[in-house]
């Protein structure tokens, strides 16, 4: 029997063991994403650019997020499974809102928690939705959404002012009751530095070795998406290229005539066939 991965199993391991997180988008990577063991996967709002074409995170809804969502929860046996807040879901400050939203991936998707990009701005509405009885994971550092006013798709927590910030944001966000802190380009010491601050795990992207957990976007991963400018991308796979060479293949046999072949088709009898008059 499957035994599903829990938040305090994972906040168990702080300091022994690290764990795992990928994201997934549909029911195939949702499958073996599981199915490799890996510990926690995210229904990302980077689904905007690897599954629906957007220029950035901004434009995808709560309705994209949920079908994405439902594809994942209706899969994945094992891992604990994460759905993320996309942009204007919560930042009204309406603390109702965010509750109501939260609500729709644990109640129509199946999942186990959401995340949510913060500061420590956020920290009453992560409260209003701990309260409500949906475990939250506060994304800090580089917060796509926001990118903009950040100054880009670049590091942060470089100057003294900003890791100060940085630091504060993520106990605030403990303090709200957050399970989990993702940190997104952070460099590695201040990551280590918050990591061994905080009691509850931070999971790394772009943050170094010292955070309890690593993600990574795995279309990106694999190589079927182009990426996102970002360092911390590593390619563990060239799939994209595999795919690209079968769907190549495909179109040459059926050009040169070699698809489809005998075991590919259907026989008729030919007492039928003779007494065809066509
Ligand atoms: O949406 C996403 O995939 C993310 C990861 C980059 C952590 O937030």
């Amino acid at each position: 029997m499957t035994t599903k991965v829990t938040i305090p199993a994972l906040q168990a391991r702080k300091g022994s063991s690290k764990f795992t997180m990928l994201t997934a988008y549909d029911a195939p990577f949702a499958r073996l994403v599981d199915e490799a063991g890996i510990d926690v996967i995210l229904v990302g709002d980077s689904l905007g650019m690897v599954m629906l074409g957007y220029a950035g995170t901004a434009p995808v809804t709560m309705d994209e997020m949920i079908h994405h969502a439902r594809a994942v929860g209706r899969t994945a046996k094992r891992a604990l499974l994460v759905g993320d807040m996309p942009f204007l879901a919560y930042q009204l400050h309406d603390p109702a809102e965010a509750v109501r939203n939260a609500a729709r991936h644990i109640k129509e998707a199946g999942m186990d928690c959401v995340k949510l990009e913060a500061t420590a701005k956020h920290a009453p509405l992560v409260r209003a939705i701990v309260d409500a009885g949906i475990a939250v994971v506060a994304h800090i550092g580089l917060t796509p959404q926001t990118a903009a006013s950040l100054g880009g798709m670049t590091v942060q927590g470089g100057s003294l002012e900003q890791a100060r910030a940085l630091v504060a944001d993520a106990l605030a966000l403990e303090e709200a009751g957050a399970w989990a802190v993702l940190l997104e380009a952070v460099p590695a010491a201040l990551a280590q530095r918050i990591t061994a601050r905080l009691r509850v795990p931070t999971i790394g992207i772009g943050a170094g070795l010292d955070c309890d957990g690593q993600v990574l976007v795995t279309h990106e991963m694999l190589g079927l998406f182009p990426g996102f400018g970002l360092p911390f991308g590593k390619r563990y796979a060239e799939a994209g290229d595999f795919i690209s060479q079968g769907i190549r293949q495909y179109a040459a046999d059926v050009m040169s005539g070699s698809f489809p072949e005998a075991a590919n088709s259907f026989d008729i009898g030919q007492d039928v066939l003779d007494a065809l008059d066509v």
